[in-house]
Parts: structure tokens; sequence; C-alpha cells
């Protein structure tokens, strides 16, 4: 077993964080890449990274028999190639979210991962946010009751951000931004079994999809929920998730440093809300590298693997073809 974790990182802008998270586990780096030699640059100086260690093709190290670890944030009709390139290579991929945009390449990625014997993980950073994180906590402690209804939303303002790949249809805002709410919601009540969305377009003029949906959602045991995506707001980012149970409810965001907790007294009246403050740490790349490094050492099992992330985009498939067909749609987890 290989005591150490060496990494190559593709990808230098929204990447950059995933050079953060190495140097904070205190992993090697032999490697940074982008194919655009400006941003490549601006990393390599950044982070002290020699130049023999910058790359604008990831062909130039992919068999580096030292690298046990690629992460990869490049657009996302990118991640399947590059991320299979390099699981065949035998290397253990950590992948930016979404982990692809099209059911065959959701298939593809989950057969490739399951083939290599590599490790695979998606990024689906929100599960590291401190307020999630807790949230979960909570939820699981029972302090909540049973849930019944869970909330969460994705409000970004995207003006700035449509570039060509992001304008891409297939790169509906609910498939790119809004797995992540959608993957919130997965992972603190599990997978919504039906779903039901509106869309509508009235602020990003680039784009030819709606740029706002809701979309409700029936799980098991009773939870009915909602996701409400809008990639072109007038607002700060936001996630506010709302998580309600039989005995409290919690109110919580990715980008507030406090949380709402209402619990109940013995005759189940509401009690007055609790503060509890919390770290704001929205891209939480430090903790996720650790795991995913932790896991590859260990040789242990990755929660974040190729069939999870799938499921994440199964769902936001679902809910673009719920506001595109007027029809509720069952989500397809077959993969
Ligand atoms: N987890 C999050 O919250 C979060 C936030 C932002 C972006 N992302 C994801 O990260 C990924 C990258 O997003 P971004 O905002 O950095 O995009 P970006 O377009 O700003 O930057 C992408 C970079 O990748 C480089 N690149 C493109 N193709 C390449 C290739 N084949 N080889 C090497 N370099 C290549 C580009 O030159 C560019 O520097 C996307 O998948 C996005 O969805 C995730």
């Amino acid at each position: 077993m290989n005591q150490k974790i060496v990494v190559a990182n593709i990808g230098m802008k929204f990447g950059m964080c995933h050079v953060e998270g190495a140097m904070s586990y205190g992993a090697e780096i032999a490697a940074i890449c982008d194919k655009n030699e400006e941003n490549l640059r601006f990393a390599g100086e950044r982070y002290n990274i020699p130049e023999e260690k910058r790359f604008t093709d990831y062909m130039d190290f992919i068999n580096d028999p030292d690298i046990n670890l690629v992460t990869v944030a490049i657009p996302d009709q990118q991640h399947v190639k590059v991320s299979c390139d390099f699981l065949r290579a035998g290397k253990n991929v950590l992948c930016e979210k979404p982990l692809a945009l099209t059911r065959e390449d959701l298939e593809e990625m989950i057969r490739v991962s399951e083939e290599s014997g590599a490790k695979f993980m998606v990024g689906q950073i929100c599960r590291f946010t401190p307020a999630f994180e807790k949230a979960k906590e909570l939820i699981e402690s029972g302090i909540i009751g049973e849930l019944y209804y869970v909330e969460s939303e994705y409000a970004h303002d995207y003006m700035k951000l449509c570039d060509d790949w992001r304008a891409d249809p297939k790169r509906h805002g609910v498939i790119g931004g809004g797995c992540h709410a959608v993957d919130l919601l997965r992972w603190l009540a599990g997978d919504p079994k039906e779903v039901f969305a509106y869309g509508t377009h009235k602020l990003l003029p680039m784009v030819d999809y709606d740029d706002a949906t809701i979309a409700i959602m029936k799980f098991d045991n009773g939870v009915a929920g909602k996701v409400f995506v809008s990639t072109g707001c007038k607002r700060d980012y936001t996630m506010r998730t709302v998580i309600y149970g039989t005995k409290g409810t919690i109110i919580c965001d990715n980008t507030s440093p406090t949380m709402t907790l209402f619990t109940v007294d013995e005759e189940g009246v509401t009690k007055e809300p609790q503060t509890i403050e919390i770290e704001v740490n929205n891209h939480n790349a430090a903790r996720e590298f650790e795991i995913f490094a932790e896991a590859i050492l260990n040789d242990t099992p990755v929660a974040m693997d190729a069939r999870e992330g799938a499921k994440t985009v199964a769902a936001c498939l679902a809910i673009v073809e719920a506001a595109t067909t007027g029809k509720i749609v069952k989500p397809d987890y077959n993969f």
C-alpha cells in the first residue's frame, strides 16, 4: 500500500480549491494542469509550483507512476472523458460535480470506475459544509423527530459566469448548480421517488434553458420536498435549507454564520429557537480531499462514488423532464 498521497490537479480556476485541499492535507503535488497558459501560470505562481510540474496537456503525466490521486475541475462536458482516462491508467480520481450531463455518460462513468479497480469520488462538496454536516447530525440524533418536509435551494447569479460551456442546454441550471441542492436533500432524506416541476426564463438572455425552476418531490416514509433553483437571481449566493420534523425544525444555509433549531417541550409546543453558531465554509475542499485521501490510504469504500453521483444527476434529469413535459416523473436510479 502506498502510504503517501501524490496528487495531480487538473483545471486551475475552481480547481485551485483542490490544490489548497491537497496542501492542507500535506499531499505532495506532482503536477498542476490547465490548457490555458495564463491560468496555469497564475496558479503555479500562487502556490509556488515549479515550472517542471506545470502542464498544459494531462497526457504528459497520465502514466507517472508516483501519482495516486487526480483532481478534475474542468467544464462538466469533459468530466467523463478525463476521469475515465485516468481511471483506466489506474489513478484514483476526485471529479467535480455534476458527475455527467447525460444518462449515457453517467453509465459510462459507473462502468469505467467499477471496472478500473481504482477509487472514484464525485465532489458533491455540500456534504462537507459545516451547517449541513450539523443539520445531518441533528436529524440523526432524533431531536427534530421524524422528517416530514425538506426544502433546499440553489440561488446564484450566473450573469457573469455564463461562458460557453455553462450556456450549453445540456448543462441546464438544475443539473449544473441545482445538483448541490438535490444532492443535499438526497443525503438528508433519501432518494426522491417522484418529481414535478415548473420553470421560468426571465433573467439570463444568453441561455436557451429555464433560469429558474421549482420542483416538488415525494420521498419514502411520507416525506415531501421542494428544490428551488435560480441561476440568474439578484441576490447573494445561498443554499437556504429548511428541514421540518415532527418535533422540531432546522433552518440553515451555506453562507450564514448561524443556524436555527426549533424544538418542542413535553407537551409538544414549540420552544424559543436556539441559535447555533457555525463556521461558514461553503467550499470545504480540505475536508473533501482528506476524506478521499484517507479512503485511498486505508483502502476503504468511498461514500460519494460514481453510482451515488449518478443518482443525484438522475434526480436532476427527472426535474428537467418534468418541467419540460408538465408531467410527474419518477427518477430512474437503475444504472
Ligand atoms: N463544487 C462547487 O461548488 C463548484 C463551484 C464552481 C465550479 N465547480 C465545478 O468545477 C468545474 C470547473 O469549473 P470552473 O468554474 O473552474 O470553470 P472555468 O471555465 O472557470 O475553468 C475551467 C478551467 O479548466 C481549464 N480546462 C478546460 N479543459 C481542460 C482540459 N481538457 N485540460 C486542462 N485544463 C482544462 C480551462 O482552461 C479553465 O482554466 C466544473 O465542473 C464546475 O461545475 C464546482
